[in-house]
């Protein structure tokens, strides 16, 4: 994997998976995103001239329009492919749409799809040059998820992430952000991390990610810094997961009651969409003690680093921090190396289909 996500120079080429992406590109993303969250002026000319198309197969609302809010602020050309009124309902395949697309010039695709290898697919088929980012696909992975959950964190409690005590609580077997999360918290040192879920909505072997399992809410929360809610995810439900939601609410849900019997510095966390009155109480999800919409804030931040790092000018890794990072927990106005320069070096394209 790292051979198709990393390039013989070290740099990222796509963003596939967070599992074998060091410490040191993890933090130099979050640095970066942390220098672009900073800026009173937002919009910055690093990616201009560039083109970046959204390819979304799938339902979203925070990550499609995020990319797209983020490509614009780094002055990228941005296409939506209406993919319920393209080609695709014709019959079109995944590899014509994206030789389609690679001819009209498109320099990343940032792909949602409901098969699991779909951005993979378009990694290994894209023209040298252009890349693919996985926002979602499948089961596995929605990778950018697990680095703006980090980059939350960071902001609240500091990058000694070996401290903190997290929680993932609910449907951790269907959700594409569970692995995402695990994989970068354990990167960046954290040690005490916990699966909260009733047997059926757990995946077998998930301890050998380096995870506590619990089938109990009030001894998984125990003490925790942080507590990362899942949906419940009922449109992959297969099977009779759960006896019923109202039980799941009971079991699992966090609910006013039950916060309050928590530590009061507790860091509520959700990836979105939420289901209010199952896996949350509405009350909780927009408390003082959430972070759901800084969540949503930093997905801009962190996808316009991750785009810059894919398709920005070429920066070495012990570069160094590019701005304050948020260590302190304090927000910092950055400097972004590559302003006012050419955007990228990247090869040029070959164009053809394999
Ligand atoms: N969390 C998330 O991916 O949200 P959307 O489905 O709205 O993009």
């Amino acid at each position: 994997m790292s051979g198709l996500q990393i390039g013989a120079d070290g740099r990222l080429r796509h963003l596939l998976t967070i599992d074998g992406l060091g410490k040191p590109l993890l933090t130099a993303i979050l640095d970066r995103a942390e220098s672009f969250a900073g800026r009173e002026r937002k919009k910055v000319p690093l990616l201009h001239g560039r083109t970046v198309v959204n390819l979304f197969f799938e339902a979203s609302t925070r990550t499609r329009t995020t990319f797209e809010i983020a490509a614009k602020r780094l002055s990228a050309d941005v296409i939506n492919l209406q993919v319920a009124a393209s080609s695709t309902s014709k019959g079109e395949t995944l590899l014509d749409t994206l030789k389609t697309m690679e001819a009209m010039g498109t320099d990343l695709f940032v792909v949602r799809h409901e098969a699991s290898g779909a951005a993979h697919f378009f990694a290994e088929r894209a023209a040298p040059g252009a890349a693919s980012l996985k926002a979602g696909t499948g089961r596995p992975g929605h990778p950018r998820k697990g680095l703006l959950d980090r980059f939350t964190f960071r902001r609240h409690r500091g990058a000694d992430f070996a401290k903190l005590k997290v929680a993932i609580v609910g449907d951790v077997l269907h959700s594409r952000v569970a692995r995402s999360d695990i994989h970068a918290l354990r990167t960046l040192g954290c040690r005490d991390i916990r699966v909260v879920a009733p047997r059926t909505l757990v995946p077998v072997g998930i301890e050998r990610m380096g995870v506590a399992v619990h089938h109990d809410f009030d001894t998984g929360l125990e003490n925790v810094d942080v507590v990362i809610l899942l949906r419940l995810q009922k449109e992959r439900m297969v099977g009779a997961f759960l006896p019923s939601t109202a039980e799941f609410h009971r079991d699992f849900g966090l609910t006013r009651a039950r916060l309050a019997k928590l530590r009061r510095d507790l860091l509520v966390m959700h990836p979105g969409p939420i289901n209010r009155g199952v896996e949350i109480e509405g009350e909780v999800a927009y408390g003082s003690q959430s972070l759901i919409l800084e969540q949503v804030e930093h997905g801009i931040a962190v996808r316009m680093a991750v785009m810059a790092e894919i398709l920005g000018e070429p920066r070495r890794l012990d570069d160094g921090p590019m701005s304050s990072p948020a260590s302190s927990g304090t927000r910092t106005t950055g400097t972004v190396p590559g302003i006012g320069t050419r955007a990228g070096s990247r090869p040029k394209r070959r164009r053809g289909v394999r």
